[in-house]
């Protein structure tokens, strides 16, 4: 039978007797252990190695010439709560034992018994990696709650907003069609001619900001074409570059052989503006904007921070250099009518608008940000398999929409 496989372990030991240290280690060693340990006998030199980290697992001497077995037990409950703590004496009193446990020692090895030790090193670490990994589940799972809190309030707003809006679409149709109706009744020289070109172009405006809240509540009516996301980053960085000023940087990092996806082009050039629009106003002192493209295949269900769907998608990704989004600000960036801009900067419906699209292009979207360190606007598109028709050739330059 093959030797089991050698188990590495960190072992921080308090001990006074290096003898004592010794015969442990080598004791483990014989039960297919390898240690790396360090021996502590004070408790400023324990907190010192509970500060360097990186420890599997504590064993304690009870009888201890400087401090206390239940001084160090305090300690490394207090700086790493997570670290089996085993303590081993020559005698121990019952009741200490109990007290020992009740305070958060994970067992207890009598010396005349250090048969026991090796066994309970074991159970420890794998209850130890037990939690970790429970920790993880819960984490995840957190999160997609979260996730899924998050998208169910969208829809919920998502659902108010586009029916307002189309209520909104019919009234507006009705102020713009009799604006043009008396305008055309007015001679060239009539002085109400100005007001109600006014209340037309106002009638305009607001036509306008129910499209982007049609956009969010997807119900837009779409083009959906075969498309090269890289022809879509051209197409909108020689528009942005003059748009975003000299000092900010701009860099397009499409990578080649781009699979293709389907959407509606004008929509998706309309979702790099709003992003590297934003990412501009994030960036009031300088900075770089980089628009990614790539490929990529996610193979598990469950990989965090990627698409829930396994699959073949594209991937856009917008990143700035700027200000960054708060951790409370940033659950709510979605949200139509949400922006920190001042009044008159912003409607806060730009990236309202980008959601909208991205779902209803079956994609997925995701930030990351963090305060003064920039963000990251990611978006996956499902890859299609269609082969391309002449579709995908780009739109000239003045039909996106700004
Ligand atoms: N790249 C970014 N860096 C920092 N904050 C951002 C970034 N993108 C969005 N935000 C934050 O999200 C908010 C909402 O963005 P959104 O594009 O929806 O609206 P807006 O830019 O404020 O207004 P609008 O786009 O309608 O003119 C912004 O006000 C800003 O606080
Ligand atoms: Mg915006």
């Amino acid at each position: 039978m093959a030797d089991p496989a050698p188990k590495p372990l960190s072992l921080l030991l308090v001990e006074d007797s290096e003898t004592d240290a010794e015969l442990l280690v080598r004791d483990l060693r014989r039960h297919g252990f390898v240690p790396r340990s360090r021996r502590v006998e004070t408790e400023a030199d324990l907190a010192d190695a509970l500060e360097q980290g990186g420890w599997d697992l504590v064993i304690s001497d009870h009888n201890l010439p400087s401090f206390s077995s239940a001084d160090a037990l305090r300690l490394v409950k207090q700086r790493a709560p997570d670290l089996p703590f085993i303590l081993v004496s020559g005698s121990i009193g019952e009741d200490y034992a109990v007290e020992a446990m009740r305070n958060g020692a994970s067992d207890f090895v009598l010396k005349d018994r250090m048969h026991r030790l090796a066994p309970a090193v074991e159970r420890e670490l794998r209850e130890a990696a037990q939690r970790v990994e429970q920790r993880r589940m819960a984490a995840a799972l957190a999160e997609s709650e979260q996730r899924l809190r998050q998208s169910q309030r969208l829809e919920a707003i998502g659902r108010l907003a586009g029916g307002i809006a189309h209520d909104f679409n019919n009234l507006l149709a009705a102020i713009i069609g009799y604006s043009k109706l008396t305008l055309s009744s007015l001679a060239p020289d009539d002085p109400l001619r100005h007001d109600i070109e006014e209340v037309k172009l106002a009638g305009e405006r607001a036509v306008d900001l129910t499209r982007q809240l049609l956009a969010f509540s997807r119900q837009q009516v779409l083009h959906p074409t075969l498309l090269d996301l890289n022809t879509v980053v051209d197409t909108v960085t020689r528009l942005l570059r003059r748009l975003i000023g000299e000092h900010i940087v701009l860099n397009a990092q499409t990578s080649s052989d781009l699979w293709l996806v389907k959407a509606d082009r004008s929509q998706i050039e309309q979702i790099v503006m709003n992003l590297a629009v934003n990412a501009r106003d994030a960036m009031e002192k300088g900075g770089t904007v980089t628009i990614a493209t790539r490929n990529i295949t996610i193979e598990h269900a469950n990989q965090p921070d990627v698409p829930p769907r396994p699959g073949r998608y594209v991937s856009l990704e917008v990143s700035d250099t700027g200000v960054g989004i708060a951790p409370d600000v940033l659950p709510r960036i979605f949200e139509p009518f949400f922006t920190t801009k001042e009044a008159g900067r912003g409607t806060g419906l730009g990236l309202a608008t980008v959601y909208g699209i991205v779902k209803q292009s079956d994609g997925y979207i995701y930030v990351s940000s963090a305060v003064g360190m920039g963000t990251v606007f990611t978006i996956y598109l499902p890859d299609t398999t269609e082969t391309p028709t002449s579709a995908t050739v780009p739109e000239p330059l003045d039909q996106v929409r700004s």
